[in-house]
C-alpha cells in the first residue's frame, strides 16, 4: 500500500519569546533526534521573529521549519508584511496559509489566499492550506458545500500539487476542546480528495483543532488522516511529542 508520508505540524501562533521558544524547539528536537529516523515529517511554525534562531538550533536535526502566513508579492512597500522568499531565507520549507485566524481575524478572502499560495509555491515553499466550517455552517448542514467552495477558491490555477498539503480545521474545534467525530473527519478528508480530483490520493490531508495527547490517537488511527496541525498542545514539548510519536 502506498501510504502518504505523515506529517505533524506545530502552529505556535503568536506565542513564544526568544528564550522560551528556543528551549521548546530544542526539547522537541532532542526527542526527534532520539527517535531517528523519523517516519513522518515534523514541522515547527514559530512566530517569524524566532525562526532564524530556531533554524540555527535545529541544524542537523530532522525537524523542519515553516511560516504562519506571507504576502502575495515578492517585495514592495508593504509595511509589516513578509514575503514567501523571506521565509525561504529563514530556512523555511513550509508555510501555513488560509488559517481561520487569518480568514476571519484579518478578513482574508479565498481569492487572496489563492494568490498567497501561488506566490509561496513560486518561492519554493510547500503550502499548508487550511479550510474549515464555522459552528453555524456545521449546524446548518453546510460543511461539504463550504469546504468545497473554500478549497476550490483558495487554490490558484497554477497549483503544484506536489507542494500542497491541505489542513481540515473546523473553526468551532480550534482552541475550544471540541472535536468532530473521527468518522466526520474521514468524510471531509475524502471529500477534499474528491475536490482535488486526479491528484487527491497523493495530497496529504491533515486534521487540526484541539488535538491533544489524549485524543490524537482517535484521529490518527484513521488512514484518511495524514497527520495533524497542532496549536496550543504544540507549546509543550512532552505533550507535542506524545502526539507526534503516534505517527512514528
Ligand atoms: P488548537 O489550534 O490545536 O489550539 O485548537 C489548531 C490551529 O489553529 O491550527
Amino acid at each position: 500500500m502506498s501510504r502518504r508520508r505523515r506529517m505533524v505540524v506545530a502552529n505556535w501562533k503568536m506565542y513564544g519569546r526568544l528564550t522560551s521558544g528556543l528551549v521548546l524547539a530544542r526539547e522537541i528536537a532532542e526527542k526527534a533526534e532520539e527517535a531517528r529516523p523519523l517516519n513522518f515529517d515534523l514541522v515547527l511554525c514559530p512566530p517569524a521573529t524566532l525562526t532564524w534562531a530556531i533554524g540555527e538550533a535545529l541544524l542537523g536535526t530532522p525537524v523542519m521549519l515553516g511560516g504562519q502566513d506571507c504576502h502575495t508579492a515578492t517585495h514592495g512597500a508593504y509595511t509589516g508584511d513578509l514575503s514567501a522568499a523571506m521565509f525561504v531565507d529563514l530556512g523555511c520549507r513550509y508555510i501555513i496559509l488560509g488559517h481561520s485566524e487569518r480568514r476571519y481575524g484579518h478578513g482574508e478572502s479565498s481569492e487572496l489566499i489563492a494568490q498567497k499560495v501561488e506566490a509561496a509555491q513560486l518561492a519554493g515553499l510547500t503550502t499548508i492550506v487550511c479550510v474549515g466550517e464555522t459552528a453555524d455552517e456545521l449546524k446548518a448542514g453546510e460543511t461539504a458545500e463550504i469546504i468545497e467552495k473554500q478549497l476550490r477558491e483558495s487554490l490558484p490555477k497554477k497549483i503544484k500539487t506536489a507542494n500542497l498539503v491541505v489542513a481540515y480545521e473546523p473553526i468551532w474545534a480550534i482552541g475550544t476542546g471540541q472535536q468532530p467525530e473521527p468518522e466526520d473527519v474521514v468524510t471531509v478528508h475524502k471529500q477534499i480528495r474528491k475536490v482535488l480530483g486526479e491528484v487527491g490520493e497523493t495530497v496529504r490531508v491533515l486534521y487540526g483543532g484541539s488535538v491533544t495527547p489524549s485524543n490524537a490517537e482517535n484521529i490518527l488511527c484513521e488512514d484518511e488522516v495524514d497527520g495533524v496541525l497542532v496549536g496550543s498542545a504544540s507549546l509543550n514539548a512532552d505533550g507535542f511529542w506524545a502526539i507526534a510519536e503516534k505517527c512514528q
